[in-house]
């Protein structure tokens, strides 16, 4: 048996999706609070990591929000915000993972959703893009009320999968992701659209490295 273990936000739910409200609400700012929400975001994550302090990740994404308002000056009205935070709850999928999961299931691989997301807030973005059913299980951080890349988190992973530990992987666009779970001594394929993006010099290097998603159906096959 293996386990394929999918980040969610960036790796198969498109966060970026969210430019066309801001470019709606905000104009020419909306590229460049795009960035900043999702950078913000995840710091937010990475500090409550570090300070052992737990809120759900729409917290992070909230307290994110507020940040980049405040230092873009973009005076965001609380209506906007309010429609700004409902959208993230409803980003869809990138439009190749339907097929790419449909694949990996009849290859008998067991597939997981592995995300800092809350539990019931993933179920709600699946139900809306239409992926939920897709999954054999759903692995929030909320059972260990930390975030990635913190160790407990993939202990977490290995301990719910069905495979053991060295047949569990994860796919992840997002390098902090994959260093962490090479860290902890899991399998990864790192999903890298563009070649010249580069791993961090943690000194781990991903097993395998994909450009797209279909990609790991000749992986796996
Ligand atoms: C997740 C974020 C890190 O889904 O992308 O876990």
């Amino acid at each position: 048996m293996t386990t394929i273990a999918f980040d969610i936000y960036g790796t198969l739910i498109k966060p970026y999706a969210i430019g066309q409200l801001l470019q709606e609400i905000l104009g020419a700012k909306a590229p460049a609070f795009n960035q900043l929400w999702r950078e913000k975001q995840l710091e937010y994550s990475f500090r409550q990591a570090a300070m052992k302090e737990f809120q759900y990740f729409t917290h992070c994404t909230k307290m994110a929000l507020e940040y980049s308002d405040a230092v873009l000056q973009t005076q965001l009205s609380e209506a906007n915000k309010k429609r700004l935070l409902e959208a993230y709850r409803q980003l869809p999928a990138y439009p190749q993972v339907p097929e790419v999961l449909q694949s990996l299931k009849d290859q008998g691989l067991e597939i997981v959703a592995f995300s800092n997301g809350a539990h019931r807030d993933l179920i709600a973005l699946f139900e809306h893009a239409e992926i939920v059913n897709y999954f054999d299980q759903v692995i929030s951080v909320d059972e260990v009320r930390t975030f990635k890349p913190a160790p407990e988190v993939y202990q977490l992973l290995a301990q719910k999968a069905k495979a053991d530990q060295d047949q569990i992987w994860l796919v992840s666009s997002n390098a902090f992701d994959i260093i962490g779970a090479r860290a902890f001594g899991l399998k990864t394929a790192w999903v890298r659209p563009n070649p010249a993006a580069i791993l961090d010099p943690f000194g781990y290097e991903s097993t395998a490295i994909i450009k797209e998603l279909s990609e790991l159906v000749s992986l796996f096959a």
